[in-house]
C-alpha cells in the first residue's frame, strides 16, 4: 500500500492499531469484571449482547484485522529497526537511554500472541462452534486449571509491560508535543498498564480460589 511507504506513516498506522486494541481491551475488561460483580446473570447477558448485537458483529472482523495488522507491522518494524542497528556502540547507548519495556516490545507482544491463540482456542472456538448453554461455567471453569491461570496472569503482566511503553509511545507517534505532555502520558500509560494487568489477573485468581 503506497500510503504506508514512509516511516512516519508506518508509525502512525502502528499507533492507531495499538490504540484500537487498547479500546477493545477496556471493553473486554469491563465484561470480565461482571464475572465477579454483579455475577453470572449480568455476564451471560453481556455475552448474549456481544453475540447478537449487529454493531459488534460488524466490529469483530475489523478487530481481527486490527490484530493481524498490528502483529505484522510490529514484526516488520522490529526487523527493519534491527537491520539498521548494525553498529554495536549505538545499540549499547540506546540500552542506557531506553526502558526494558521499550526494548522488548516484540517479545512481550509475541508472548501475548501465543497466549491469544490459546485463549481463542479455549473460548472463542467453543462459543462459535458449539451450542454453549452456560458461558459463565465455561469461562470460570478454565481458571480452575493452575497451569492455565498461571499462563493467563503471566500474559497479562507482559501485556501490562507492553502497554507501559506502548500507551505513551502511541500518542507520541501521533504527534503529541513531547515537552508538554510527556510526563502526563507516561503516568497515564503506567496507570492503564496496571489497570489491565491487575484487572484481568484478579478475575483469574479470584476464580482459581473460589
Ligand atoms: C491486546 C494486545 C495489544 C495491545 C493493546 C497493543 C498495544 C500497542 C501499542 C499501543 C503500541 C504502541 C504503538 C506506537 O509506538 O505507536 C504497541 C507497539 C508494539 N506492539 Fe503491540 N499491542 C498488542 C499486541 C501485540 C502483539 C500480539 C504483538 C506481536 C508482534 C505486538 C507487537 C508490538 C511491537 C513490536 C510494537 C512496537 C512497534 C514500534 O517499533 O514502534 N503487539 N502495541
Amino acid at each position: 500500500m503506497t500510503i504506508l511507504k514512509t516511516s512516519v506513516a508506518k508509525k502512525v498506522a502502528m499507533a492507531l492499531s495499538g490504540l484500537f486494541l487498547v479500546v477493545f481491551l477496556l471493553l473486554h475488561l469491563a465484561i470480565n469484571l461482571t464475572l465477579i460483580y454483579p455475577g453470572k446473570e449480568t455476564f451471560d447477558a453481556a455475552v448474549e449482547f456481544m453475540g447478537t448485537n449487529p454493531l459488534i458483529q460488524v466490529m469483530q472482523p475489523i478487530l481481527f484485522l486490527g490484530f493481524i495488522f498490528h502483529i505484522i507491522m510490529g514484526i516488520y518494524l522490529e526487523w527493519t529497526n534491527r537491520s539498521k542497528r548494525s553498529v554495536k556502540y549505538v545499540k549499547n547507548n540506546q540500552a542506557v537511554a531506553s526502558s526494558w519495556a521499550s526494548r522488548n516490545m516484540i517479545w512481550t507482544g509475541l508472548f501475548v500472541l501465543v497466549f491469544l491463540a490459546l485463549h481463542l482456542f479455549n473460548y472463542f472456538v467453543p462459543f462459535k462452534t458449539q451450542d454453549v448453554s452456560d458461558h459463565y461455567a465455561l469461562v470460570t471453569g478454565l481458571f480452575k486449571n493452575p497451569v492455565y491461570t498461571l499462563l493467563y496472569v503471566l500474559a497479562f503482566v507482559l501485556l501490562g509491560i507492553h502497554l507501559s511503553h506502548g500507551f505513551q509511545s502511541a500518542f507520541q507517534s501521533l504527534g503529541t508535543p513531547r515537552e508538554k505532555c510527556n510526563k502526563f502520558l507516561v503516568c497515564c500509560g503506567y496507570i492503564f498498564a496496571i489497570v489491565i494487568a491487575v484487572g484481568f489477573s484478579a478475575v483469574a485468581v479470584y476464580f482459581y480460589f473460589n
